[in-house]
């Protein structure tokens, strides 16, 4: 079975480019066909993935594919192995464009717009931006699965319910398909005595319910991994990290 999976949380700097990076970097590794779509007008990804965002050209960002400019294209070369549908700041003007449409449901729209290539993939992922508005729900609407990456920290612990009661609100408008794969702890500092009470208390809350990997730990590697344009493991090769992540990547294999 085909996984589209939105890697979703809507606080801002909780790494979800950078798990969508790393996991698309394992699925890929595993003899995957992996596209990655940047749906963040930040368009982190496409920079993660060495894309220079000011040179994607209408055609080629998931913004055209959005507001009917274009069909959906998927960036020519491969990179470390996935394809990427990149982005820039213009996505940023989707929802202003396509309020007026009355005839298409909007929260569709990347849905439908997947749909011309799911055949040539095996797992999608979305990398959604840091709010629940628009962009985060059409993709969570084109998703099979939502991936939650979830910093060890009080203020970042606060906002899950108001992200899992979005989930559950778009599972009960007909997308009850829509499943939550897993939420990851990150950025995991393991001699903080806060990190390591958060990380408990996620799992008491979501034992049985939601499935709690084993949490990433805090590490600068990923930070320049990215500079360098690289996933953490190529960028470190054979630390004990990489092997989280792949184990991460086995897992949503599973499921
Ligand atoms: N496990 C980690 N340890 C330390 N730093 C990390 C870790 N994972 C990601 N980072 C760093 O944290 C910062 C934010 O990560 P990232 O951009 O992936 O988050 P994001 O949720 O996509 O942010 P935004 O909400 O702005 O889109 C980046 O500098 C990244 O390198
Ligand atoms: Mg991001």
């Amino acid at each position: 079975m085909k996984k589209i999976i939105a890697v979703v949380n809507q606080a801002g700097g909780a790494g979800k480019s950078t798990l969508t990076q790393n996991l698309g970097y394992h699925l890929a590794l595993k003899n995957n066909r992996v596209l990655l779509i940047d749906m963040d007008p930040q368009a982190s990804l496409t920079s993660f993935m060495g894309l220079n965002k000011n040179e994607v050209t209408v055609e080629k960002n998931i913004y055209g594919a959005l507001t009917d400019k274009a069909p959906l294209t998927v960036w020519d070369e491969p990179i470390h192995g996935m394809r990427i549908v990149p982005t820039n700041k213009q996505l940023a003007s989707t929802e202003i464009e396509v309020i007026q449409d009355t005839v298409v449901d909007n929260r569709m729209r990347l849905r439908l717009a997947l749909d011309q290539v799911t055949e040539d993939f095996d797992y999608i992922l979305i990398d959604c931006p840091p709010s629940l508005g628009l962009l985060s729900v059409m993709s969570l609407i084109a998703a099979t699965h939502a991936v939650v990456p979830l910093q060890t920290q009080y203020k970042c612990y606060l906002g899950t319910d108001e992200l899992l009661g979005t989930i559950a609100r778009i599972k009960k408008a007909g997308h009850s398909e829509l499943k939550i794969a897993c939420i990851v702890p990150i950025m995991y500092d393991a001699r903080n005595k806060q990190d390591k009470g958060i990380l408990e208390e996620i799992k008491n809350q979501l034992e049985g319910k939601i499935h709690v990997t084993k949490p990433i730990p805090k590490s600068t590697y990923f930070a320049d991994a990215s500079q360098e344009h690289v996933p953490f493991a190529l960028y470190k090769k054979g630390h004990p990290t990489g092997k989280l992540l792949q184990d991460i990547a086995t897992y949503i294999e599973k499921i």
